[in-house]
């Protein structure tokens, strides 16, 4: 009885939550949406095309990235059609923002899918270099480059294109200050060769030990669901690759910060953004914003797939927020998860959002 007008409306006046969406294993499988997720959506719209005025405040919560917000809303409108705005948008890197203070003007470099340094940039971090163009200033710093046919065009590139060229000498002997993994590298071997150059010099490969540049990854998963019907490594393995490598060549053991969930930071942070999502975006008809002000939100639902990083993050924020549990990605569990049980197991997102909207309304 979600679409009547009336009493629905005055009950849902009453109402006051908000939804936080993981993407993979729950919206979609790669880039193919799964469990109903485009139809669940479009109940949260006031309108019936989906175009904008939300009835309820919700977001995208993803350790996936590589992509700026911006970006990323486009493409989830267009695979789930329903107009996804870039505030709506909450990757594991969105808390590199935080570290705007610290690095603004600083060398930094950048590593991952996607296009991580104009992620970066888009921060307002002003001197990113992808890891890819940085590694590209030095000459032999992977041995085994010339076996990737890919990685040519970027050599190529830094010797032959004179803007490169000066990028380049400003950059050879400046300290990198900072790496960034933004999101789930593409070269592991190369990325490991040249992080563990960059972090045991003190941010000058090449030279001799220095102390660890500090080191920031967007996420922490070891695992995701994909299009592949097995589970894939995420940036959680690739962090154990790195660090027992580079545990065997550093005399101090790597250190680094992970943001992502289950990070409480990042669940903190979405409380804020929900509230301002309610307060630009959701119609004054369905949601009492007042209230909201006054009192604060009700419930903040949780909808994942993987027990060990959307149910242990959403648990560990505590009340108020309420942890559901899909069958569609890492989790396929007939009962619940032992460790980190969610407050509901259910088979998709669609019944989920069912769900919380019986409950609600
Ligand atoms: O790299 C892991 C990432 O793809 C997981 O994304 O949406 O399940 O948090 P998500
Ligand atoms: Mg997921």
């Amino acid at each position: 009885g979600f679409y009547s007008f009336s009493p629905i409306q005055s009950r849902l006046e009453r109402s006051s939550f908000g939804i936080a969406f993981d993407i993979d294993g729950v919206v979609l499988r790669g880039h193919r949406p799964i469990g109903g997720s485009s139809k669940a959506l479009k109940r949260l719209y006031a309108d019936s095309t989906s175009s904008g005025t939300l009835k309820v405040p919700f977001l995208f919560l993803t350790n996936g990235g590589g992509t700026p917000e911006s970006k990323r809303a486009i493409e989830l409108s267009e695979l789930l059609g329903v107009n996804v705005l870039p505030s709506q948008v909450v990757q594991g890197h969105s808390s590199f923002r935080s570290l705007l203070n610290s690095f603004e003007n600083e060398l930094i470099i950048a590593t991952g899918k996607g296009q991580p340094a104009l992620v970066m940039s888009e921060y307002g971090f002003k001197k990113v270099f992808s890891l890819d163009e940085y590694a590209s200033f030095f000459e032999n710093i992977d041995p085994v480059s010339q076996y990737k046919n890919w990685t040519s065009q970027q050599a190529f590139d830094s010797t032959c294109n004179p803007e490169k060229l000066m990028r380049k000498q400003s950059v050879l002997s400046e300290r990198v200050k900072a790496a960034f993994v933004v999101s789930d590298p593409v070269d592991w071997g190369r990325d490991i060769q040249v992080l563990c150059d960059v972090l045991r010099s003190g941010g000058l490969p090449g030279q001799e030990n220095g102390n660890q540049v500090p080191l920031y990854f967007a996420a922490d998963d070891f695992e995701y669901q994909a299009a592949f019907p097995l589970k894939r490594l995420g940036i959680g393995a690739f962090k154990i690759a790195l660090e027992s490598i580079f545990n065997r060549i550093h005399h101090r053991p790597l250190e680094y910060v992970s943001y992502g969930k289950p990070n409480p930071l990042v669940f903190k942070n979405v409380e804020t953004v929900l509230r301002q999502i309610l307060s630009s975006h959701c119609d004054d008809h369905f949601v009492n914003k007042e209230d909201v002000e006054f009192n604060g939100f009700r419930t903040f639902y949780m909808i994942g797939d993987n027990p060990v990083v959307d149910i242990k993050g959403a648990r560990e924020a505590g009340r108020p927020w309420f942890s559901i549990l899909t069958r569609t990605g890492v989790f396929r569990g007939e009962e619940n998860h032992v460790e980190f049980p969610a407050d509901l197991v259910v088979n998709t997102v669609e019944e989920a959002v069912e769900y919380i909207l019986e409950s609600e309304c």
